[in-house]
């Protein structure tokens, strides 16, 4: 059993002058050494929080989100697929954290976002869900999991909720969602719209297209943004269109708009993080908008060759990575294994 999964505060609760030689915790029996587990289990290496490097601030709430749209603050989206990315987009202050469906191709290697099914999504969201103290979470609804029907996709997003945690959930389409948006609105499960680019849809489509770059098709990217807003969306993604026709649709709009190449005319923008930190090898093709603002492929390599070269040259672990043994213990163990 590792030493994080001990009763934690059972342990800690001791003060040191009370403590016994060992303890019995859950049918186990424990040296006293390992009274100290509050600082062993930070110690784990399995132990996931560590401590915050700043005071947590105040959970961003979808009132939130309004006032700061009012005051015309951006709002900051990322995408997180799993608890360690979740925990440094929550320290890093961003106001909205999306479990993107787009965790099947750039998370699980999937070919493309067609594949993830709901349970794959919510195991997700669920990591997500406990790095997060502040960021609103919301969950993409993968595709098969809504379309069929307004009751279909209430069933999901309350699964979204219950089981994944997220305090809201985000589904691609436009007029043709509405009866399922308003559906999902009406229990009271916040719903983040999404036009332009649909990449569930990419077949339809296809591929992954610029949408808008006609008269007609801006004017479909502006009805469809106006038929989920009314629908009751708090805030609509506008993917892939261009940055004049996306300014337009948002000061057509009352609810925010949040950007994922659509320029900067949008109330906010939405990057994948596993695209902005650069956290995939050099050479795989990134579209035109993302900006990489770090190189943690880079970094991780780095780090891991040289991890790599210390083990075969044995400069790794060096002592002070190594736990200390009495003298005396060690002589009694030398001299104990003698006959072995
Ligand atoms: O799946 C995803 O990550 C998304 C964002 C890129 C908006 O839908």
């Amino acid at each position: 059993m590792y030493l994080s999964s001990l009763g934690r505060s059972c342990v800690s609760s001791l003060t040191r002058s009370a403590r016994p030689s060992h303890l019995f915790l859950q049918g186990l029996r424990v040296p006293a050494v390992l009274q100290q587990s509050q600082t062993q289990a930070r110690w784990s290496s399995h132990s996931p929080m560590g401590s915050p490097p700043t005071e947590p601030r105040k959970k961003v709430t979808i009132g939130k989100l309004r006032a700061m749209h009012r005051k015309g603050e951006p709002i900051t989206m990322i995408t997180a697929h799993d608890f360690p990315s979740a925990h440094v987009a929550d320290a890093a202050d961003i106001d909205v954290i999306l479990v993107g469906d787009s965790l099947a191709m750039v998370a699980l290697g999937m070919e493309d976002t067609s594949e993830i099914v709901v349970e794959e999504m919510l195991l997700h969201c669920r990591s997500v869900a406990r790095a997060t103290k502040s960021a609103f979470v919301v969950g993409d609804l993968p595709m098969g999991s809504y379309e069929a029907g307004p009751t279909q996709a209430l069933q999901t997003a309350i699964r979204f909720v219950k089981e994944g945690r997220m305090q809201g959930v985000k589904l691609e389409g436009g007029k043709e969602m509405v009866p399922a948006i308003q559906k999902i609105t009406t229990a009271g499960i916040p719903v983040l719209g999404h036009v332009g680019l649909t990449p569930q849809r990419q077949n339809m489509l296809g591929g992954f297209r610029v949408q808008g770059k006609t008269a007609a098709s801006a004017m479909e990217v502006l009805d469809d943004a106006l038929a989920v807003q009314k629908a009751g969306c708090f805030a609509v993604v506008l993917e892939a269109v261009p940055a004049e026709v996306a300014a337009i649709v948002t000061q057509k709009l009352s609810i925010p708009t949040i950007g994922i190449g659509a320029g900067n005319g949008c109330s906010g923008q939405v990057l994948v993080q596993i695209d902005m930190t650069g956290n995939s090898p050099p050479g795989r093709h990134l579209p035109k908008f993302v900006k990489k603002y770090g190189d943690v492929w880079s970094e991780s390599l780095r780090a891991i060759k040289t991890y790599r070269e210390e083990v075969k040259t044995r400069q790794y672990p060096a002592p002070e990575h190594t736990y200390p043994i009495a003298k005396e213990e060690l002589e009694g163990f030398a001299e104990a294994v003698k006959g072995i």
